[in-house]
């Protein structure tokens, strides 16, 4: 499987949500070989779309001339996209909605129905690309958090998508924490296998891998330093 990783925490390798996510493909690639690209999005010159929408009228060339051509290339080859990401003010931080925003060029102005909903048409075939949300997130909560972006990832990836969210992700980057962690990516690198050789994964183990890790009281206490 060709797999592009798009990282958009500004942190790059050493972004908390990273560590869910190699977890994650060492899991996939347990179960075989794997071509990963990982992009570090805060990387990449990537201006705003302008609105001005000729990328749909125009056989899909955007006005700039900038990084964004390489990553929808990228796109285009790839089977997976996996969008890595924090939890920023309960949606994906500004850099990776800027990429997601430009990607506008793959769709026409053309609009379908979709069920109760409209949606545009590609300009080309995307039904072999499977989409994967990892997002981690600074609170302790799952509920009440994480839906603005997981609402935002199913309406723009209807179909062949998975949804990772894991809270209190802070604790992968804190090593006194591994006697949580390291079980936690143990199950994530499994769900990876699992992954890979199914297209799915246990509900039951993916409401583990999204529960928090320690009792919320008990971390928001560490994290407020009265522990
Ligand atoms: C600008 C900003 C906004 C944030 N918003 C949220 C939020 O809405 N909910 C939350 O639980 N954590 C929030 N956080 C915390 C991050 O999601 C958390 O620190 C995460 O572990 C960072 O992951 P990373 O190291 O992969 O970038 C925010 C952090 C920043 C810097």
């Amino acid at each position: 499987m060709k797999i592009l990783v798009l990282n958009g925490s500004p942190k790059r390798e050493k972004s908390d949500t990273m560590h869910i996510t190699r977890a994650f493909l060492d899991g996939m690639k347990d179960a075989g070989r794997q071509d990963i690209n990982v992009i570090h999005v805060a990387d990449k010159r990537i201006e705003y779309c302008s609105g001005c929408f000729s990328c749909m009228r125009n056989g899909g060339t955007c006005i700039y001339d900038d990084d964004m051509r390489d990553v929808l290339e990228e796109i285009l080859k790839s089977d997976i996209l996996l969008f890595n990401f924090p939890l920023y003010c309960y949606g994906m931080p500004a850099q990776l909605k800027a990429l997601l925003d430009r990607t506008l060029p793959l769709s026409s102005m053309a609009m379908r129905k979709a069920g109760d909903r409209y949606e545009h048409v590609e300009q080309a075939d995307f039904s072999r690309l499977r989409y994967v949300m990892i997002c981690g997130c600074g609170f302790p909560n799952a509920k009440r958090n994480f839906e603005p972006a997981v609402a935002q990832f199913e309406l723009c990836f209807p179909s062949n998508r998975l949804i990772i969210t894991v809270p209190e992700s802070p604790m992968f980057n804190a090593p006194e924490a591994a006697a949580v962690t390291a079980p936690r990516l143990a199950s994530v690198r499994t769900a990876g296998r699992q992954y890979a050789e199914t297209g799915t994964i246990d509900c039951d183990l993916l409401a583990e891998i999204g529960s928090p890790m320690i009792p919320e009281e008990t971390y928001a206490a560490i994290v407020n330093g009265g522990v």
